[in-house]
C-alpha cells in the first residue's frame, strides 16, 4: 500500500463519517483502501488483545494468534513474563510456528531450520559458519512486539513503541472493564478452548455492536427469547433502564439495570449460572466493585477499541479478527472467576455455548444481520448509501453519580459515534496521539 493509497483513503474516511450530523457512509465497510488503511492506521497504534494469562500458563507455553491481520506468536518466558513476535521466519519468511497452541523448548522452522528461542530470538542457523561465515543473531531475530500490558488477567499487545500506557488507553473504561475480571480476588480463568469461525462481515459491524447495541436484542433476538423465557417478549416494552457509556477512545459499553437480573442470566445462560451470580458470587463483587457494578448492572456488552468484545454476564470474550473489508474470524471463549465450583464452570461453558459461539443461538442471529448487510453491501448502490448512526443525539451527558464518562439511555448511539469518531479520527490523523485531547467528547456539544 503507497503513501498515495492512504492519502485517497484518508480524504474518503475524512468524509465517510459525519458525527454531528449521526451519519456514516457504507463504503466504510467496505471500501478496501478504507481497510488497508485501517490495517496500518488503527490496528498498528491500537492495545490489541493477544491471550487470558490461563491460557498460557507454564514456560514455554505458546499460542498463536493474530493483530489485525499480522500473525503472531505469544510465548510464555522462563521468568514468568511474556514476550510476543511476528510469526515469520527471518530467512526467507515461512510462517514459524504453525500449530494454534502448545508448548515448546524453541521454534524450529520447518523450511531450513532456523531456530528461534521462546522470546523470538535467532539462537541456531544451520550450516552457518560454512555456508555464511557469520549472520548476526539478534539482528535476524524475528521481529518483536515492543509493548506487552497485562491487565487482570488479560495480555495485551501494540506494535506502536510510543503507544500510551494500556491504563490510559482504557481511561475510564476500565470501571466497566473491572465488572468483568474483578469479582473475585481469585481473579479469572480461561476456561475449555477457543471457537474460531468465519463471518463474511466487515469486523466493525461486530465491534460496533458490542460497544454500542443493546437496540438490536429486542427485535433481531425475539426468536431466542421467546424459546428461552417461556412466555418471553420484548414486545410493547418501554426499553426498561440501563445505561450506555461511550470513551474518546473509541471503547464502548451497554448495560441494563436491576430488573429481570437473575432471570435473564438464567434463562440465557442456565440456572446454574444465575444462582452462582446473584448468590455465591455476589458477595465478593458487591465487595470489590461496589454495590452498581456488584449488584445492579447485567446485561451488559462492551468493546474495548478496536477488536476486543464481551458479555460480563454470559461470559464469552472474543476479537474480531479482520480477514480483508468483507471477512472476520471470530475467537470466542469463556472465563469465569477462577475460584467457582467445578459445577459453575461448566454451566458457563455450557451456557455460553448454547448462547453465544459457533452453535449459540443469539450468535446465529446477530451473525445474519452482519453476513446480509455485507451481501447487500457488494451493490455499487448500496455502498454508496448513507446509514443513520443519529439515536440519542445530545442526550448523553459527563455527571451521571454512579456512572464515570459520558453516559446515557442505553438505547443510543452515542457509543457508536464514539467508536466512529476515534476510528476517524486515527485513520486521518496519523501524527495524532491515541488519546484525543479532551475537547473531542459529544456530551452536550450537540444538545
Ligand atoms: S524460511 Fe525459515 S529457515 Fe528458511
Ligand atoms: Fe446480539
Amino acid at each position: 500500500m503507497t503513501g498515495e493509497n492512504h492519502a485517497s483513503a484518508r480524504a474518503k474516511a475524512r468524509r465517510i463519517f459525519d458525527r454531528d450530523a449521526g451519519t456514516i457512509e457504507a463504503s466504510a465497510y467496505v471500501d478496501p483502501e478504507i481497510y488497508q488503511l485501517e490495517l496500518d492506521s488503527v490496528f498498528k497504534r491500537c492495545w490489541l488483545f493477544l491471550a487470558h494469562e490461563t491460557q498460557i500458563p507454564k514456560a514455554g507455553d505458546f499460542l498463536s494468534t493474530y493483530m489485525g491481520e499480522d500473525p503472531v506468536v505469544v510465548v510464555r518466558q522462563k521468568d514468568g513474563g511474556v514476550k510476543a513476535f511476528l510469526n515469520q521466519c527471518r530467512h526467507r519468511g515461512m510462517r514459524l510456528c504453525r500449530s494454534d497452541a502448545g508448548q515448546a523448548r524453541n521454534f524450529s522452522c520447518i523450511y531450513h531450520g532456523w531456530v528461534y528461542d521462546l522470546g523470538g530470538e535467532l539462537i541456531n542457523v544451520p550450516l552457518e559458519e560454512h555456508a555464511y561465515g557469520k549472520v548476526d543473531h539478534k539482528a535476524w531475530s524475528a521481529r518483536a512486539v515492543p509493548r506487552i500490558a497485562r491487565y487482570k488477567g488479560l495480555i495485551f499487545g501494540c506494535w506502536d513503541e510510543n503507544a500510551p500506557e494500556f491504563t490510559d488507553y482504557l481511561g475510564d473504561a476500565a470501571f466497566y472493564l473491572d465488572i468483568l475480571l474483578d469479582r473475585s480476588p481469585a481473579g479469572t480463568e480461561a476456561i475449555g478452548g477457543i471457537h474460531k469461525w468465519v463471518i463474511p462481515c466487515n469486523w466493525k459491524f461486530a465491534a460496533e455492536q458490542f460497544a454500542s447495541d443493546s437496540y438490536h436484542a429486542m427485535f433481531a433476538h425475539l426468536s431466542a427469547v421467546a424459546v428461552t423465557i417461556p412466555g418471553g417478549s420484548y414486545a410493547g416494552s418501554d426499553g426498561g433502564d440501563g445505561r450506555q457509556y461511550s470513551s474518546d477512545r473509541g471503547h464502548g459499553t451497554g448495560f441494563m439495570l436491576d430488573a429481570g437480573r437473575r432471570e435473564l442470566l438464567s434463562a440465557f445462560v442456565g440456572p446454574e449460572v444465575g444462582r452462582y451470580a446473584m448468590e455465591e458470587g455476589m458477595a465478593s463483587a458487591v465487595d470489590r466493585l461496589g454495590h452498581v457494578r456488584g449488584q445492579r448492572m447485567h446485561a451488559q456488552h462492551m468493546t474495548v477499541f478496536p477488536n476486543f468484545s464481551f458479555l460480563p454476564s454470559v461470559n464469552t470474550v472474543r476479537v474480531w479478527h479482520p480477514k480483508g473489508p468483507n471477512e472476520i474470524e471470530v475467537w470466542a471463549w469463556s472465563l469465569v472467576e477462577a475460584d467457582a465450583s467445578d459445577e459453575v464452570k461448566e454451566a458457563y461453558r455450557v451456557g455460553g455455548l448454547r448462547s453465544f459461539s459457533a452453535s449459540g443461538i443469539f450468535e446465529q442471529e446477530d451473525g445474519e444481520n452482519w453476513v446480509e448487510i455485507q451481501r447487500v453491501l457488494q451493490s455499487p448502490t448500496a455502498r454508496d448509501t448513507l446509514f443513520h448512526v443519529g439515536m440519542g443525539m445530545g442526550k448523553s451527558r459527563k455527571d451521571d453519580p454512579d456512572f464515570p464518562g459520558e453516559v446515557g439511555w442505553i438505547f443510543s448511539e452515542h457509543a457508536a459515534r464514539g467508536f466512529y469518531a476515534q476510528w476517524q479520527r486515527l485513520l486521518t490523523e496519523p501524527e495524532a496521539p491515541v488519546i484525543p485531547a479532551a475537547a473531542d467528547k459529544e456530551a452536550g456539544h450537540d444538545a
